[in-house]
């Protein structure tokens, strides 16, 4: 009989999910907002553990990168800052404005935005079109926390604001401090895939009151405040539904055990692939980085494994009927960003070109992880 087919990040319920759904049905609560949009937002708050900042729950992380665009000014000629090692879901919103995005290259260290490369950057395009960037998008990719001291230090210097996206970070920690409550604005996924789930979602974390009220009118087409529908500005239906929110409501009492479990997982991989050359893993260079470890990543050194490549490990764990996936394609080299300014020297290509993802959902049983191990050891 074939193996069972192991999924790259699958969603994983706690069981109590039902139980908010089942209540908002019973009092007719099926609408985009409701008393289980509010308690998780509540819920989220107190996850975040910081007492300035408002969330706001929205139907994607997507949406929520946008809303914090369109509350930062940007429009149509303005440029915004976007790491480049990303998901296009970062970079995408700054087009919805009809601004452009500027690109900027990772650091070795935590495979995020190069605190060197940005202020080279903002140099660059105030010198090439006599104004500022707009915004600056650092990304904490798959959980690792990017370097946020240096990172906020250059966006204080030149004074831009910095938009977090934490989409792949709930539960992750920079200097003790939550990933998420950094930036002036931030945003989080509870997309089908991520650490927990709302089956499609995504909140905005706001600095301020005023913040997360806007976020909510521009979330709900922007409505003027009278009797009738009156609009001065242009709006989006944003909000997430008070149904998604009670998954939401259900999986944030398990998202401790959630990210202890992709750190087991990732602790896992790392003790039993230790004697193999040619693999290092992303990893915390310090106390000061605490990742979810949303995604273990692996970058595979062909001179080490004896010509082994990651697409040779992606292919033999595919037949083995085990996904992984390259790490993300930088957006300076996709086809639909070409023309957009780029500052680096290249790290993020070679991540690109040598990284794997390895199965890390908080549903794998150890036999799962030891099936991967061993393919992967086999094949080199
Ligand atoms: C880095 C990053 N940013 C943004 C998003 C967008 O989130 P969503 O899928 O909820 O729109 C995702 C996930 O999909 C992501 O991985």
């Amino acid at each position: 009989m074939e193996n069972k087919r192991i999924w790259l990040s699958l969603a994983h319920m706690g069981g109590r999910e039902q139980e908010f759904i089942q209540e908002a049905f019973d009092t007719n609560w099926v609408v985009p907002l409701g008393p289980n949009v509010d308690a998780f937002e509540k819920e989220l708050e107190n996850f975040l553990e910081s007492k300035q900042k408002h969330v706001v729950a929205l139907s994607a992380g997507t949406a929520a990168i946008h809303l914090g665009l369109v509350q930062l000014g940007v429009g149509p000629n303005d440029e915004v800052i976007c790491q480049s090692f990303t998901f296009a879901a970062s970079a995408n919103p700054i087009t919805y404005l009809g601004a452009t995005p500027v690109f900027v290259d990772s650091e070795a260290n935590t495979w995020n935005m190069s605190p060197e490369f940005l202020e080279e950057a903002i140099k660059d395009r105030i010198k090439a079109t006599g104004k500022k960037p707009k915004a600056i998008i650092p990304v904490h990719l798959y959980g690792m926390p990017a370097k946020m001291d240096e990172i906020l230090a250059v966006a204080k210097k030149y004074e831009i604001p910095v938009i977090e996206d934490a989409a792949e970070a709930l539960g992750s920690m920079y200097k003790g401090q939550k990933c998420g409550t950094f930036g002036e604005f931030a945003c989080l996924s509870f997309n089908g895939n991520k650490i927990i789930t709302t089956s499609g979602g995504g909140a905005l974390v706001c600095s301020t009151t005023e913040e997360a009220n806007k976020t909510k009118f521009y979330a709900t087409q922007a409505r003027d405040n009278a009797p009738h529908y009156q609009h001065s500005e242009i709006g989006y239906n944003y909000r997430i539904s008070n149904i998604c929110a009670g998954i939401g409501r259900g999986q944030m009492l398990v998202l401790p055990q959630r990210v202890e479990q992709r750190r087991k997982n990732n602790r896992y991989y790392k003790e039993h692939l230790a004697d193999i050359k040619g693999i290092r893993f992303q990893t915390e260079s310090s106390t000061d980085f605490y990742s979810n470890y949303w995604l273990t990543s692996i970058i595979v050194d062909p001179e080490k494994t004896g010509g082994v490549t990651r697409e040779d490990l992606r292919l033999a764990l595919d037949k083995a009927n085990i996904e992984s996936r390259p790490l993300w394609k930088p957006m300076h080299l996709q086809p639909v960003f070409s023309g957009c300014p780029y500052y680096g020297n290249g790290t993020s290509d070679l991540l690109f070109e040598n990284g794997l993802c390895l199965p890390s959902g908080s549903i794998l049983m150890e036999e799962d992880l030891r099936r991967v191990v061993e393919i992967i050891k086999e094949t080199i």
